[in-house]
């Protein structure tokens, strides 16, 4: 499967907004294509008791999971921020990642203008928390 960058962007902006987002106005979107053709989408969802509010990433990765889906089904994971900057996960998110991605699975990262970079799982949390140290 072959995707196309500029594609993917759309795909993202699109669902960028479905983002509920009224108290940041920061909106996020993640969509994880999966080597079948599958795509699965996330958005961030706030609260008012802030809290609750679950991030597009972790909003997309408990979906694949409940689908079926785990690590070895993913093609590549794509997250749009609304920010200027990078725009890279938070630090729940990265765990969450790791945990639930290949540590070389690719993360195109896009941003309010354009693509940005893309990263692997590893670069966003080296030395990571994992199963093995609770063994
Ligand atoms: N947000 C995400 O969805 N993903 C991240 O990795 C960073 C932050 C959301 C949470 C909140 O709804 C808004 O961005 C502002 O922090």
């Amino acid at each position: 499967m072959s995707l196309n960058k500029d594609k993917v962007y759309s795909d993202l902006k699109e669902l960028r907004k479905n983002a509920y987002a009224p108290y940041s106005n920061f909106r996020v979107s993640c969509i994880i294509y999966l080597k079948n053709g599958n795509e699965i989408k996330g958005v961030n969802v706030e609260n008012a008791a802030y809290n609750p509010t679950i991030c597009a990433e972790r909003s997309a990765l408990t979906q694949m999971i409940a689908q079926g889906y785990n690590k070895n089904d993913v093609e590549i994971v794509a997250l749009y921020t609304d920010s200027e900057e990078l725009g890279s996960p938070c630090g729940t998110c990265r765990q969450t990642l790791f945990e639930l991605l290949l540590e070389n699975q690719e993360i195109w990262v896009y941003n309010k203008n354009k693509f940005v970079n893309s990263f692997k799982v590893i670069d966003f949390l080296p030395y990571a928390f994992t199963s093995k140290n609770i063994k």
